[in-house]
């Protein structure tokens, strides 16, 4: 299993490049297999996740080409319409498949994802909402069924909470379905308007895409389509962390500013510089007193939870208390007891972790838990005195592409080890 050696204390800068966006890309392809016709998708991230999507994809009848970050496939078939526990257990987002696989080959079966370590993470609103459309469903042996032989019927759906997978799922359920959908308290979030645009090049009709109230007019067929993929705000917010935690300076490129207002706003009332040279690329230039901010998650356009962990590495060395809260998930502070272990001082309190700073951080042997705690350990190492070993860094490679080469690029000391 690989790790990464981190040695603290260097100063980030030059200019780092942000990938396509993970949560955008992971919809996308299941997106077409909606369609007969080839979907070309460029600026696919190189990371884990996206190799076990193209998996399900293949299994499922897709003929899959990879050339660099382009993903071409073609989905003549729906061969066999299901996601299997194997493939669905290492990653939720196989989920995705069951609105596309439903409206288009009236059937559907897929394992039911289990336990996670950030919290429960139920589908229950994405099969509410395909039951919304006509789709029969019937559990069994931890398998989802779905079926709808007469194809899916436009309806209201409204969530009880807002989902952003669910959103997806039920907007390319609805694409083909008889009829409107209309899809109320909808996800907001980039990655859901980046799906939308690409439906749209499919030939689907999609109106409220980034509002919370999205209409769809189904159609009776797709086409294929080529798209490029939005950059990953998250994999961006990490590196204007990596900046700031450093004092460095650092331009990071290839994203778009307005997806990461929330953690720039957090920065700027934090003491950090944070400026926007041109449209793609905000500059973090940190090296004054950090200044601890509160913090709550919240859906887009608030703070992104997929950014609290790191947002908490930061705010160990900020002066003063910050609290931190976490509305999206229930479990999603795995990452404070490592954290304590390299010397930060974090009290947790149900759905709040009170971060008091600033605190000098030392190397420590980790564990990685998740994606994003993972991330944040990464950023308290980049501070800490001495070497910290992160164990178990597939899941940072999950969703971060070479994260220790672009590090190490800009001036940290990371190696990766066998
Ligand atoms: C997406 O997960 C992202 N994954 C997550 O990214 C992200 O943390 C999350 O949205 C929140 O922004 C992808 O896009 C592939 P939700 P998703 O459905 O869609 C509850 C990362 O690190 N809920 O918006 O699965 C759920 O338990 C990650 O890249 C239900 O109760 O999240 C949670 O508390 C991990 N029933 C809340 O809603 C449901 O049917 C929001 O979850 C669905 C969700």
């Amino acid at each position: 299993m690989d790790k990464f050696v981190i040695t603290g204390g260097a100063v980030l800068q030059g200019q780092i490049l942000t990938n396509g966006s993970k949560n955008s890309a992971l919809p996308a392809l299941a997106a077409a297999l909606l369609t007969a016709e080839p979907v070309t998708l460029h600026r696919i991230p190189r990371v884990r996740d996206i190799r076990t999507m193209q998996r399900l994809l293949v299994d499922i009848g897709a003929k899959a080409e990879v050339e660099g970050e382009t993903v071409r496939l073609h989905t003549p078939n729906i061969v066999c319409p299901e996601a299997p526990y194997e493939l669905v257990k290492t990653m939720r987002a196989s989920s995705l498949v069951l609105g596309p696989l439903v409206a288009r080959s009236g059937r559907a079966r897929v394992s039911l994802p289990g336990g996670c370590a950030i919290g429960s993470r139920p589908i229950n609103l994405h099969i509410f909402g395909l039951e919304q459309l006509g789709a029969r469903i019937h559990q069994s042996h931890g398998y989802i069924e779905a079926e709808a032989a007469d194809g899916l019927h436009g309806a209201v759906v409204h969530f009880d909470r807002i989902t952003v997978t669910g959103t997806e799922d039920l907007m390319m359920a609805a694409v083909l379905a008889k009829g409107e959908t209309v899809l109320r308290n909808a996800a907001r979030e980039p990655e859901v308007v980046d799906l939308a645009d690409l439906l749209t090049k499919m030939g689907a009709q999609i109106e409220g895409a980034g509002t919370s109230t999205i209409r769809i007019q189904g159609v009776t067929q797709l086409g294929g389509a080529e798209h490029t993929i939005i950059a990953d705000r998250i994999e961006a917010g990490t590196f204007l962390i990596a900046g700031a935690i450093t004092g460095g300076d650092l331009a990071v490129t290839g994203c778009v500013p307005e997806h990461v207002g929330a953690l720039v706003s957090k920065l700027q009332q934090a003491g950090v510089d944070v400026t926007q040279p041109n449209s793609h690329t905000l500059r973090v230039r940190g090296g004054a007193r950090l200044r601890s901010v509160d913090m709550t998650t919240e859906e887009y356009p608030g703070f992104a939870t997929d950014l609290q962990a790191q947002y908490m590495a930061l705010m160990t060395q900020a002066e003063g208390i910050a609290i931190v809260v976490e509305t999206i998930f229930e479990n999603r502070f795995m990452h404070a007891q490592e954290l304590a272990r390299m010397g930060a001082n974090i009290r947790l309190d149900g759905k709040q972790a009170i971060v008091a700073g600033p605190r000098e951080l030392t190397g420590a042997g980790v564990i990685a838990s998740d994606l994003r705690a993972s991330a944040s350990l990464v950023l308290a190492a980049l501070v800490a005195k001495g070497e910290t070993v992160i164990d178990r860094v597939y899941h940072i490679d999950r969703g971060y592409e070479k994260i220790e080469a672009k590090l190490a690029r800009v001036g940290a000391k990371i190696r990766r080890v066998d």
